[in-house]
Parts: C-alpha cells; sequence; structure tokens
C-alpha cells in the first residue's frame, strides 16, 4: 500500500508484527534539570532555569525545578525502573552548575560530579549504557550574567566543562551529547520570552547565539576526538530537534515555504555540521541578509562564518542526534506581513506554519504525524548521504492519566514508520529513545504536561512513580524485541 501525506509517497510494511532490527538500541531519555531538583543541594549554584522558574508568571502552572522528581535524591528508585523496562541504555543529562558551581573549570564540585560518577557506575552494574548529555538548557546564571551563549568566549567555556566530564565520566561512558536542540534554547530563549534566559531580541539575538554554539560544540567534539578517543574509544555527536516541515500545499510557493521552513528550523544546525560544502544552508543565508537590508540594517543580522569556523564545525559530529515530535506545513498563501514582530525569526522565514487538519492533541507540539518522523528520517539521509542517525527523542504529551493509551498508539505507529525508514528506505538508524522516562518539569509549561512512562506523583514528597499502560507496552516491546501493532499491554499496581 502506499500513502501520501501532502506531499511524497512511501510504501509501508503491511504487517502486524515486526521484529525489531538487531542493530536497533532502545532506551529512555531525561534531563537534569527536569528531574533532579536539589536545586541548591551542596554546593550547586542556580541556573538560568532555576531563576526562570522562581519569576512569578513565567511557567504556566507556577511550578519550579527545586524539587521535581527528586532524582538528585532518589536515582537509585530511577534506576529500577530502567530495570523494570529492561532498557539497553539510559540518556539523561548533567547539570553544569552543579559540576562547576563558577561555571568556569577552576572549582569542580566533589559531590557533583560524585552524584554522575554514582549514577555511571550502577547502571553498569545493571548492564544499562549511559549515554550523557553534556548541556540540556540549565547554563550556570554566573555565565548568563556575562552574556551566557551571545558571549563567543562561551566557546571556551564549554570546551573546558566538557574536559572535566571526558576526565571524570569517559573511562565509562562512551556515548557524547554535547548540546541538546540548540535551536529550541536559542530561538526561544534569545528571540523570545518563552525560555531561560528570556532576552527576546528577536531577529538579532537568536542569530547571535547559533554561531557560538555551533562553535562550541565543534570544540568539544575536536577535544575529544584529540585528546580522549584515542583511549577512551567513545563516540560524540550532537542532538539536533528534527521535527519534520512541508508546504501546506502542492504550489511553488507552498513548496518552496516548506523547504525554507526545513533549513532554518533544521539545517541551520545541521547543514554546518553534515553537509559536505559546510556552513549555513543558502536559503537561509540569503534571507536573513535580503530582509535585514529592506529593514535598513547595514549588514546581515546572521553573523558570517570564517571559512576558518566553517572548516572547525564541519563533520564535528559521530552521529546525527535526531529528536522528533511532530511536523508542520507551511504556506505563504495566509503570511501577512506585520502577523509577526518585525525583525523576528518567524518573520524571516515569512510563512504560517500550522499542524494541518491532524487529530487535536493534549500537548499541540506533539500531534501525531507518523508519517513526518519517516520523511525526516529520509531528508537526513538524502542530505547528508546517509549518516549513522541516533534517535534521542521521541514521544507523546498528555495531561493526565495512567490508562495513555494515546501514548501508545503515537508510539507504536512512530515506530513503525521508523521501522519502515530503515528496512524500506535504508536509513541507518541504530539508536531509538523514547522521551521520557517519567513526568517531568516540562520547561515553562510546568508539570502539566505529562511526558513519562512512569507517572510522578508531585503532591507526595516521596514523588512516588508508577507505571503508566505505556511503560508496560515498552517493556513488553524491548522484551519480545517485536512490535506488534495490536498488543495491549498488562497492567499492575506497582510503584517505586
Ligand atoms: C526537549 C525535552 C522536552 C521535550 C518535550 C524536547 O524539545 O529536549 O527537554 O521535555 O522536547 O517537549
Amino acid at each position: 500500500m502506499t500513502c501520501s501525506l501532502f506531499l511524497g509517497t512511501y510504501t509501508e510494511v503491511q504487517t502486524k508484527m515486526r521484529k525489531i532490527p538487531q542493530g536497533l538500541r532502545l532506551g529512555v531519555a531525561t534531563a537534569a534539570f527536569q528531574i533532579e531538583g536539589g536545586w541548591n543541594a551542596s554546593d550547586k549554584t542556580p541556573s538560568i532555569w532555576d531563576n526562570f522558574c522562581h519569576i512569578p508568571g513565567r511557567v504556566a502552572d507556577g511550578t519550579n525545578g527545586d524539587d521535581t522528581c527528586k532524582s538528585y535524591e532518589f536515582y537509585q528508585r530511577d534506576l529500577k525502573m530502567l530495570k523494570f523496562l529492561g532498557v539497553d541504555f539510559y540518556r539523561f543529562s548533567v547539570s553544569w552548575p552543579r559540576v562547576l558551581p563558577n561555571g568556569f573549570a577552576n572549582k569542580i564540585s566533589k559531590d557533583g560530579i560524585g552524584y554522575y560518577s554514582k549514577l555511571v557506575d550502577e547502571l553498569i552494574a545493571i548492564g544499562i549504557e549511559p549515554v550523557v548529555t553534556i548541556y540540556h538548557w540549565d547554563l550556570p546564571q554566573s555565565l548568563q550574567d556575562l552574556g551566557g551563549w551571545a558571549n563567543p568566549l562561551i566557546a571556551e567555556w564549554f570546551e573546558d566543562y566538557a574536559r572535566v566530564l571526558y576526565n571524570a565520566l569517559g573511562d565509562r561512558v562512551k556515548t557524547w551529547i554535547t548540546l541538546n536542540e540548540p535551536k529550541q534554547f536559542g530561538i526561544y530563549g534569545y528571540g523570545t520570552e518563552r525560555f531561560a534566559p528570556d532576552i527576546c531580541s528577536a531577529g538579532t539575538g537568536e542569530y547571535m547565539v547559533v554561531k557560538n554554539m555551533l562553535l562550541a560544540h565543534a570544540r568539544a567534539w575536536h577535544l575529544y576526538d584529540k585528546e580522549f578517543r584515542p583511549t577512551q574509544k567513545g563516540n560524540c555527536g550532537i542532538t539536533i530537534a528534527t521535527d519534520f516541515r512541508e508546504g501546506l500545499t502542492d504550489s511553488p510557493a507552498d513548496v518552496e515555504a516548506g523547504k525554507l521552513a526545513l533549513d532554518f528550523e533544521v539545517g541551520f544546525y545541521s547543514h554546518p555540521i553534515f553537509s559536505k560544502t559546510g556552513g549555513f544552508p543558502e536559503r537561509v543565508v540569503k534571507r536573513i541578509a535580503e530582509k535585514s537590508a529592506e529593514q535598513g540594517y547595514p549588514r546581515s543580522r546572521l553573523p558570517e562564518l570564517s571559512k576558518e569556523e566553517i572548516a572547525l564545525i564541519s563533520g564535528t559530529s559521530d552521529f546525527f542526534g535526531f529528536n522528533h515530535y511532530s511536523s508542520k506545513f507551511y504556506t505563504t498563501e495566509t503570511y501577512k506581513r506585520g502577523m509577526f514582530p518585525i525583525p523576528s525569526y518567524n518573520d524571516d522565514i515569512g510563512a504560517v506554519g500550522t499542524y494541518g487538519g491532524y487529530k487535536e492533541a493534549p500537548v499541540i507540539h506533539t500531534k501525531k504525524i507518523p508519517n513526518g518522523i519517516r520523511k525526516a528520517l529520509n531528508w537526513v539521509k538524502d542530505q547528508y548521504d546517509n549518516p549513522e542517525i541516533f534517535i534521542t527523542e521521541n514521544g507523546y504529551g498528555t495531561s493526565s492519566g495512567s490508562n495513555d493509551l494515546e501514548r501508545i498508539d503515537y508510539y507504536k505507529e512512530y515506530i513503525n514508520a521508523v521501522l519502515d525508514a530503515i528496512e524500506v528506505d535504508g536509513c541507518r538508524v541504530s539508536t531509538y529513545t523514547a522521551w521520557s522516562l517519567m513526568d517531568n518539569m516540562e520547561w515553562s509549561s510546568g508539570i502539566g504536561a505529562k511526558f513519562g512512562l512512569f507517572e510522578v506523583d508531585f503532591n507526595d514528597d516521596q514523588k512516588t512513580r508508577r507505571p503508566r499502560a505505556s511503560a508496560f507496552w515498552y517493556k513488553d516491546l524491548i522484551a519480545k524485541r517485536t512490535l506488534d501493532l495490536e498488543a495491549k499491554p498488562q497492567v499492575e499496581e506497582i510503584s517505586f
């Protein structure tokens, strides 16, 4: 059978039971700020997210990251949950201000690094591989006070921080992810008020930081490659939000708007690292330069990458770290000048993006459009000569309840599309990661948006975790290494 989602046609494998390919490892992910709590434990200093959440009105439900799941205290219960699921690996992140309370590498917190070292040891002891994200958005406030990602020196600060982690954990950690989703913390944090550090410098701030992020990532990769890989023998890469974008209709203007949006949203970060030519995508460079000139700026609002910088960044990822939640469709038809602030990222794209007529989802950015993940995987394959892809996040948001059949449906259909991408299209996907192990602090949405395979009782001081139906379902998928599209999970009352 063939199926088409606005544009593009794919052949789908029609079977209700599919073997998970041998080379596909299955895991779950979390991030430090979202689960650890212990925001001022020992010598930890505040991150930009601690401070952002403490400002009244910034988080939808008024919650903060002070406690969340208390994993800093209760991580051993997380280990039991991981064991229960039977995952191959666990992707977690390190909190920069917990390890380096000054932000700089002149002082390493014994308790901070000790926490992650124990976590790594205990994961390995139960046969689960630790996959470590170096930066998942919780910058030390002390570095933000110096400009944060807008200060070019951050490339050095980040490299120093990465060195501390490679030195302390690299004998046991073999998979490193430098940055999680540069687009999200750059665009939302520096171009809008949605995320910390709430700089709101639309049309300029978010472009200044892209260059610094790419250089920071590249330095951390080169450091690993030259000084640590020879003895530690691991991999190091970056994770990019790779939600799919395409035209809403097949009019030439919409098709082009879809391509431009994909280059703005994904290619901006992936092109400099993975493309043969290096540097930012041409469409993006041209569009921002044109709009900047129209708006009377003496030069493009997008800082240039020099030849040396392009060369430094090019080829600096051992895999394509791929996060995916949903897809959007772009049209120029309903776009009107002035509907977005001028200048701004959205105005630069110059088209309106929507989730199309797909079924509503409780958390809008996880609308279920399974064919989109396949298209995104194929886009990466075609653009970048079929790199190895680690799906480092994929998941569905709900607002409540433990009988999360909708989440199971989402996972079934997305994993099915991933298997089509591997088996029919030849995409080299070797890792699939469900987001998330448990409910957590969903950034400025607070604890109201639930992404967990495990439900967390946030009113209870023990932050008791209970497996949802989806946890039983994922456990079964992992144990049988089979995707059964008709499987119904056997649920039991247990807690951790
Ligand atoms: C982020 C996660 C977040 C998830 C769900 C991703 O963009 O990496 O931290 O919780 O989306 O919104």
